[in-house]
């Protein structure tokens, strides 16, 4: 994407909140989630680079493990990030809707525009950062990354206990569907309001402004915007840093 279309930094008004309060049950035991080294960096660092990366982003609001915010700041201090970038650190909650609505909370005035970006994603292309800004810039009041399934998915009638068989209520077309990634992008006014009307639980920041009626709008994703989740998720994002390290040196 070429520069001409983003504001210069002077204009910047867009911040971004990145919820990493996680444990990651499902990486299994160790620190939480988004302290763990990926190359030797811990993966938080990667997510708050990538938000960083993007010259339309002048403000990253970290969301740190409640037990952990001393720790991360001491690791933004320790790492280089772009000085055109403030940084902010909170608390984060119980669940990563509460997290979000404490990055939120903490927000000064003046910023119109906010992404959403699971730490957990640290690989996603800045590209990917800057088209999300830009369709919210275009007037979307939400906008979500999203890449097309490579799986045909069943919707069950989930089993009571594990390891029971489930049976199979429906198969949506495939060709229909997208799996969603963050970073999410949001007029402010309609993502404070859809954090402050919503009260179930949800496991994406769309599916609230969703829930108020609000059009949500999808713009492509990328495959290396996917969330660290499993184990095997580590190795494959060693294996694209890897990857991105050999092409940088030709
Ligand atoms: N998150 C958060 N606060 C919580 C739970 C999750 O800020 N109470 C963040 C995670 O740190 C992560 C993002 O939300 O960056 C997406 O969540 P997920 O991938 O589920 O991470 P975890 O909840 O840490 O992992 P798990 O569900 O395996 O425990
Ligand atoms: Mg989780």
């Amino acid at each position: 994407m070429s520069d001409v279309s983003l504001p210069s930094p002077s204009e910047a008004r867009t911040a971004a909140v990145i919820p990493a309060a996680g444990r990651g049950v499902r990486l299994g035991p160790g620190a939480p989630k988004a302290l763990r080294a990926l190359n030797g960096t811990p993966m938080l660092i990667h997510a708050v680079r990538a938000m960083a990366a993007s010259r339309a982003v002048s403000l990253v609001v970290v969301v740190a493990p409640p037990d952990g915010t001393a720790e991360v700041k001491t690791l933004l201090d320790a790492h280089a990030l772009p000085e055109r970038t403030d940084f902010v650190v909170v608390p984060g909650g119980d669940s990563r809707q509460e997290s979000v609505k404490y990055g939120l909370d903490a927000l000064p005035p003046g910023f119109d525009i906010v992404l959403v970006h699971d730490a957990a994603r640290p690989l996603v292309p800045v590209d990917t950062v800057d088209a999300v800004i830009e369709a919210v810039r275009d007037g979307a009041p939400a906008v979500v990354p999203a890449v097309p399934l490579a799986d045909t998915v069943k919707e069950v009638e989930p089993a009571a206990l594990a390891g029971q068989s489930e049976p199979v209520v429906a198969t949506p077309e495939r060709a229909r569907l997208r799996a969603v990634q963050t970073p999410q992008g949001f007029d402010r006014a309609t993502l404070l309001r859809a954090h402050e009307s919503v009260t179930e639980d949800v496991t994406d920041d769309a599916s609230m402004v969703e829930q108020l009626g609000v059009p949500v709008v999808v713009v492509p994703g990328h495959e290396e915007a996917f969330k660290v989740t499993r184990p095997l998720d580590l190795v494959l994002a060693e294996a694209v840093l890897a990857r991105r390290r050999l092409n940088d040196g030709f």
